[in-house]
């Protein structure tokens, strides 16, 4: 048994804190299962099952509740998704640590998420924007949204559940409601610099689709700028 508390990082406390107390949760893709042994320690949950698509990592957070002693409190499951995952087990769903079209993918494959009765709490590594276009067009509403920055790294979090959502252009790739965030300047340029590279990458091709991919890049870019400025605005800088 392991005596030294277990400490979480940044973007896993942030995702820990969103948890409401009580839950029952599956976290899909856990990996070291740090996310729901720490929560069970800290007595905050009714249930947990930790679940993965590979058994290397799901052994790694068998091991992790083994050594903080919760292992009896933990269902592990192998499974790809949510598909192992019965409606009635969890009402809280994380997915964190993958790329958002993954995600998007996962819920997409379990339409019983937007039952009403589920909180997801879902955490992008990549293509954030893909996830959110997914979850306004599926009957999701993000009700939540804060940047977090881990060794580094920008992530948003994302707290969603059934609902109806338009999001625009500005929105799917700057974030849902960050307005009011202070990292949400720096996520924006971020993001405009990430996509003012895949414009100079396209411009130096002579593919014929890449003048229309590009003239379609500085339209989000322009959109991005909105809603910096918004940003601006609301923050006084
Ligand atoms: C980078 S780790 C993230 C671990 C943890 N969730 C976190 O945020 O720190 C990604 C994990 O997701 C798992 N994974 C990827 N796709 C999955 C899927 N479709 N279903 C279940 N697990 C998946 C991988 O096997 C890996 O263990």
């Amino acid at each position: 048994m392991n005596r030294r508390k277990l400490e979480l990082t940044a973007r896993l406390q942030l995702l820990a804190d969103w948890v409401p107390q009580g839950a029952t949760l599956v976290d899909v893709g856990t990996d070291h299962a740090y996310l729901p042994v720490w929560l069970m320690l800290e007595g905050r949950l009714c249930s947990a099952i930790a679940c993965d698509l590979r058994s290397g990592p799901l052994s790694r957070g068998r091991r992790t509740a083994e050594q903080y002693n919760v292992d009896g409190q933990i269902t592990f499951r192998l499974c790809n998704g949510l598909a192992g995952i019965s409606p009635q087990e969890a009402d809280t769903v994380v997915i964190a640590g993958m790329g958002g079209e993954n995600i998007a993918a996962i819920l997409a494959a379990a339409p019983w998420t937007t039952d009403g009765h589920h909180t997801l709490l879902l955490q992008p590594q990549s293509r954030a924007e893909e996830l959110r276009a997914f979850l306004s067009t599926n009957g999701y509403t993000i009700f939540r949204e804060q940047l977090v920055v881990d060794r580094g790294t920008m992530y948003p979090v994302i707290e969603a559940a059934a609902g109806t959502q338009t999001l625009s252009l500005g929105q799917l790739y700057g974030g849902a409601c960050l307005t009011h965030d202070p990292l949400g300047g720096r996520y924006l340029v971020e993001q405009i610099l990430r996509l003012q590279a895949a414009v100079a990458g396209l411009n130096r091709t002579d593919r014929p689709e890449a003048a229309k991919k590009a003239d379609q890049l500085r339209d989000i870019m322009g959109s991005l700028l909105e809603v910096w400025e918004e940003w601006r605005y609301a923050n006084g800088t």
